[in-house]
Order: C-alpha cells, then structure tokens, then sequence
C-alpha cells in the first residue's frame, strides 16, 4: 500500500489526537507541523517530525499528498484555500468554516479544483455510531419513529477562564451540539425542521449554557437534544462512550433510538424488541449488539489517506459539513426568534 505523507497545521488539542491516531493508521504519515506557538516544537520532537512556523514553509519543503487543519475556527478557510490551490487534499476540523456561505465556498473550490476534503466529524468513525446506522438503515429497528439525546456534562469552571469561550464565538451549540446533529444526521436520517430554547441562567454569560432542541426528520421521526455545559450529569457522549480518554468515563447511555420494531441505546448497542406478543403488557426482549470497536481517529487517519489517493470518497465532504453547520447555527436562530427553522 503507498503511504500518503500529511502534514498537520495546528498542534493543539485535537492536533495531538490527530498525531497519536496517524501513528497506529495505515496508508498515512505525518510528516511534519506548523503551528506558530513554538510550545509545539516539544510535540514535533516528541514524534521525531519537522517543525516549522509557518503553514507555507510545511507544504513547500515537505512533499505533502495532504494536510490537516486543525486550528482555531476562523483559519480553517482561508488556509485550506491554500491547500486546495496548492492541490493537497484537506482534512479540516469541525466546523468546516465559520459561516454556511464560507463553508459553501470551501466545498465548491474543492469540488471545482478535484482535491478531496474531508471534513472532521471523527464520531462518523465511530464503529459503534457505524453500528447504529446500519441497524436504523436495515431496518432492524423497523421504521424510525423516536430518538432521544442526553448531551449533559460539567465543564470546570476554569475552562471559562479564557474569554472567548464565555462568548457567542464560542458555547455549547458550536462546540458541542454540532456533534449531536451530525451524528443525528448520520445515523437517523436528514433534518427537516428544528425548534429551540437556549438559556444562559447558571452560568450568566452572554453565551448560553444549556440548549433544548426538538427535530423533524425527512423520514417522519421526531428527536429530540437536551445538552448543557454545566450539568452534574454522566449522560454524554463523551464522558460514556470512552472515545476520548481524557474524559472520566461512566457505564451509562446517551442516546436512545425508537423504531416500531425495536430500539437500541448508545453506546452500549443494547437492543429492546418483542421476542413474542408485543405490546406493553409483555416483556420486551434485550440483545447486545457486537461490533469490531476500533479508535475513531485511528480510522479517519486511514480513511483520509484513502481519500487522498482517491480510493475512497469522502465519509464527510465539504458540502455535508456545511450542512451539519448551517443546522446547528439555525438552533441560536430559532432560540432568538422563537421561531421553527425549516431547511429545504
Ligand atoms: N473533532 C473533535 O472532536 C474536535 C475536538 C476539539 C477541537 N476540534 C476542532 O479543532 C480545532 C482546534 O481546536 P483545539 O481544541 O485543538 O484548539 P487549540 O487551541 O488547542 O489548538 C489550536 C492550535 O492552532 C495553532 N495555530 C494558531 N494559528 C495558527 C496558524 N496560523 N497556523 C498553524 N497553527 C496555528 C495554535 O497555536 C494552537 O496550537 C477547532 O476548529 C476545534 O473546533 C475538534
């Protein structure tokens, strides 16, 4: 298999993932980092790997099939643009881009230019999430009828310390509930319209703190998304499915999915149906799902190596993440207006 040599722009947070995923994938190498904070020098020593400065001074010195842009929001655009022009083949981070008109613009270029993009929604990698949606799209679960979302946690108080982050730039609908509508999208199907409330009561920033959302799905479901930042709660995502191991894990589900046939919960796969009479007057029967688990980054890793080579097309392209984005931006909309938000 020919390894495709990728260079990371970026080398936060999620750019150390990215690193430690590229190390156990196959058919791809990091070959390099740029990130402006010399702080990350240590990172590129710590993986025997160039270090530059600058974005520019990676991609012309080092050859690149590819690069991720793992950095603050507003630079997802204008250097993937680059990357494009330059034709490396981009994995951005979520969101794509800062607004729906800039995400459509970064999808377009791609798709006008033929270098593949692929956007970062790492749970679409998720072989439980995988899973879910083969069960939903078999119909295992027979016809979709109802799916309930618990996003609660506790942010620690000194998160909030950087400013930014108390304000619209930043909360739990960008940050956190874009990952809640992607996977819904994934799994269950295209969102048709959505309702909202925010409120920012607890913590009293000017961003809210906590989000109530109900959903209409294309296919006819409702679903629904509670996700708060500052709830003593274990039922996330997050801190349940074990994804990330920075998080202190609890043995307790998040997702609940209802069709006429059956349900399942995430993430333990534990699927509820009737073995005899149904109805609720007789016992529902319960079954654990098996699935080859497998760390999501470590398989976006291999997939965008693929889709540099063009084997495979993009799991998320730049118009899907513009889609993801322009729902979760219609949830502080509709919260504003109080209005339903309608997508065509
Ligand atoms: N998929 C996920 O689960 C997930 C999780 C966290 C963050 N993210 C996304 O990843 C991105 C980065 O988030 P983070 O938490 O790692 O942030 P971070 O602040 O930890 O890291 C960002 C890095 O980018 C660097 N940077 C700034 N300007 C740069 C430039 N011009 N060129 C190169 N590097 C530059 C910074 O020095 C910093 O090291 C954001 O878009 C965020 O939404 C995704």
């Amino acid at each position: 298999m020919s390894v495709s040599r990728v260079g990371l722009i970026g080398a936060g947070a999620i750019g150390r993932a990215h690193l430690v995923g590229a190390a156990q994938a196959e058919g791809v190498e990091i070959v390099g980092i740029a990130d402006p904070n010399v702080a990350s020098r240590a990172l590129a020593e710590e993986f025997s790997i160039p270090w530059f400065a600058d974005h520019r001074a990676l991609v012309d010195e080092m050859k690149l099939d590819g690069a991720i842009v793992a950095t603050p929001n507003a630079l997802h655009l204008p250097i993937s643009l680059e990357l494009i022009g330059a034709g490396v083949g981009v994995l951005v981070e979520k969101p794509i881009a800062d607004t729906v008109k800039e995400a459509l613009r970064l999808a377009r270029t791609a798709a006008d230019a033929n270098v593949p993009l692929l956007v970062g929604h790492h749970r679409r990698h998720n072989s439980i999430i995988r899973t879910a949606r083969s069960l939903v799209r078999d119909g295992k679960l027979g016809r979709l009828v109802c799916v309930s979302v618990l996003a609660t946690f506790l942010k620690p108080d000194a998160y909030f310390n950087e400013a930014w982050r108390r304000t619209a730039a930043a909360g739990p609908v960008l940050i956190n509930l874009i990952h809640e509508i992607d996977l819904l999208r994934f799994v269950c199907g295209e969102i048709a319209s959505l309702h909202a409330m925010t409120s920012n009561a607890v913590r009293g920033f000017d961003v809210e703190d906590t989000v109530a959302t109900v959903l209409q799905l294309e296919n006819g479901a409702v679903a629904t998304i509670t996700l708060s930042d500052t709830a003593a709660s274990p039922w996330s995502w997050d801190t349940a499915s074990g994804e990330n191991p920075s998080f202190a894990r609890h043995p307790v589900e998040s997702h609940f999915i209802s069709g006429t046939e059956g349900s399942v919960a995430l993430p333990s796969l534990r699927m509820w149906h009737y073995a005899g009479e149904r109805g609720w007057f007789h016992p529902l029967a319960d079954e654990q799902v098996r699935h080859a688990a497998a760390n999501p980054y470590v398989e976006q890793m291999r997939h965008f190596g693929a889709v540099i080579r063009k084997e495979e097309l993009p799991l998320c392209d730049g118009f899907d993440g513009a889609r993801t984005l322009e729902i979760t931006a219609s949830v502080r909309r509709s919260a504003e207006s109080g209005e339903v938000v309608r997508f065509k």
